[in-house]
């Protein structure tokens, strides 16, 4: 069985020098807990920190990405940052289309391509974001929304095939909610996104995480669920004891 990937999105928690110092104290845990445990850890801090922790980050054992690229090589994009910039730093990942950076961005499924595009011509892992709104899912159109957010992101990885490539299943309405849908429901989509990828052609699915209020406790439930490939795992992945417990539990 390949290693649970544990997607650390620190988000805007940590100020600058937290990062440093979170990283620096936890750092030899941290690195052990993996080893014991064989799971695969990456931590996504904000963009300020990246070079810092990069510098501090023990990288063969944890990888490091980022939150967000542009979608476009480099130009006159204000306060964008480039996937090649991320490269340079020691990035292996890169977060594409979570839905805080899409709601603040009006960023929409033809930009989450275009910046995935970027991160793969620098051989950076796209981590693509899809999910439903609350309102979707209440009004039961939950599937037909990832259809549309699902096939270009495999087509695209269809056009990648030699690469790895990620799509984490986040239902808007579950991140920082302590609100986690059933096993069952996180089933049905992923096994709807396998199914979708095999229609197109696709050799091998993407790899799938699950995000939404995991912590500690809603864990040791959804590792159970079928075809699951890890987590992204937002505000309990800065606090240590829990992700330690995380890491144990699953
Ligand atoms: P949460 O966030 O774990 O704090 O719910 C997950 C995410 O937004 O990636």
């Amino acid at each position: 069985m390949p290693a649970l990937l544990i997607v650390c999105n620190w988000k805007m928690y940590f100020f600058y020098k937290q990062a440093h110092t979170w990283l620096s104290t936890h750092q030899s845990d941290l690195v052990q807990l993996t080893k014991q445990t064989n799971k695969h850890v990456i931590l996504c801090p904000s963009y300020d920190a990246l070079g810092e922790i990069a510098k501090l980050l023990d990288a063969k054992t944890i990888a490091l990405g980022a939150q967000d690229c542009a979608a476009h090589i480099n130009g006159p994009y204000t306060g964008q940052v480039s996937a090649q910039s991320l490269k340079e730093l020691g990035c292996s990942y890169v977060l594409i289309g979570h839905s805080e950076t899409r709601g603040a961005h009006k960023g929409t499924i033809e930009a989450s391509v275009l910046k995935a595009t970027c991160a793969l011509e620098q051989n950076l892992t796209p981590i693509v974001c899809i999910g439903e709104s609350e309102e979707k899912y209440k009004a039961g159109t939950s599937l037909k929304f990832i259809e549309e957010q699902v096939r270009p992101i495999l087509e695209l990885s269809k056009r990648y095939s030699g690469q790895q490539f990620i799509i984490a299943y986040e239902p808007i309405w579950s991140i920082g909610t302590s609100i986690v849908p059933k096993n069952a429901y996180i089933e049905s989509v992923f096994t709807y996104i396998i199914s979708r990828a095999k229609k197109i052609g696709l050799q091998r699915a993407p790899l799938l995480l699950y995000g939404g209020s995991v912590d500690e406790v809603s864990a040791p439930t959804l590792k159970q669920v079928v075809h699951l490939g890890g987590f992204l795992i937002g505000k309990a992945s800065t606090d240590f004891q829990k992700l330690k417990k995380i890491v144990q539990l699953v």
